[in-house]
């Protein structure tokens, strides 16, 4: 049986096993996939345990993604430029081959799930982490009109704004700043919707038709949702539909098939 992972701390709580399992069930194989918990000190140790117990491919979560990065031999277009990977494949001799699959499922969320075209769209990002590196090459390979990274620590926007410049329209912006802009989709990438809180943005960026997409996941609505609901945003989504298009890639990079996603969200979130 053919091995997978997904490493992380914590990552009791990754759905990525259910998600791969569906997947291994559509192509009608059967896989091993299952969760292992590492910490800075063993997760090298633990990855390449992993190969030699003829391990096919990895999952890497947070806090190790850039530290994967950091190790592979070999990386594509998407993990270079977030300077951080989520997939890993290994070559016969156990170099680590690094990919960045979650911008990829978050384009593929927004445009083949809920109809989202970023084409000549003004594009609003909170949050300059991890997270927003993670998803800034795809989504300016979209030309969009332009692209505006808004957040809390004015310098960490400005910093990635400049690195990207050379894929698209990209600029920075203080929160304060951006009260006179409207803008076609606000995603928030920034780790307040884990403590509950909203990002200090105005909700004068929204229109009526604005899509507001929170790349952070739950059954409930997280409070950027429902702030974007009591402004009357368009269109509102979590980023489940990303978490599952983003392990349909890492699936494909794998195995070379491409799972039927839908189906996934439905059995993740039934009464939807
Ligand atoms: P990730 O890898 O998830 O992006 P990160 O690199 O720690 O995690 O980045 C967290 C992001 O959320 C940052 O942009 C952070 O803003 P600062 O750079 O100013 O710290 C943002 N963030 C976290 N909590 C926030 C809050 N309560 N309000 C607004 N932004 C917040």
């Amino acid at each position: 049986m053919d091995n997978y992972a997904v490493i992380g701390n914590p990552v009791a709580h990754s759905k990525s096993p259910q998600i791969h399992l569906a997947f291994a069930q559509q192509e009608g194989v059967s896989i091993d996939y299952r969760r292992i918990l590492a910490d800075d000190e063993t997760f090298v140790a633990t990855v390449e345990k992993f190969f030699h117990d003829r391990g096919c491919g990895l999952n890497i979560t947070l806090p190790f993604k850039v530290k994967a990065y950091q190790q592979c031999t070999e990386l594509n277009d998407y993990a270079q430029a977030a300077k951080a990977v989520n997939t890993i494949s290994f070559s016969s001799t156990g170099d680590w081959i690094g990919a960045n699959t979650d911008g990829i499922g978050l384009l593929r969320d927004l445009k083949s799930n809920l109809g989202v075209e970023l084409t000549r769209k003004n594009v609003l990002i909170l949050g300059a982490g991890g997270a927003v590196r993670g998803i800034l090459l795809p989504l300016l390979q979209e030309n969009p009109s332009q692209i505006v990274i808004a957040n809390r620590t004015y310098e960490k926007a400005e910093a990635l704004a400049k690195e990207f410049i050379a894929a698209g329209t990209i600029s920075s912006s203080q929160f304060s700043d951006l009260k006179s802009s409207k803008f076609d989709i606000v995603i928030n990438a920034t780790a307040a919707s884990l403590s509950n809180q909203i990002p200090p943005v105005s909700a004068t960026v929204l229109k009526s038709e604005t899509v507001c997409y929170d790349l952070a996941y739950s059954d409930q609505d997280t409070a950027f949702l429902n702030w974007a609901k009591t402004h009357h945003a368009g269109t509102t989504s979590d980023g489940l539909g990303m978490l599952i298009e983003q392990a349909a890639e890492s699936y494909f990079i794998w195995r070379g098939f491409r799972p039927d996603t839908g189906s996934v969200f439905s059995l993740l979130r039934p009464n939807r």
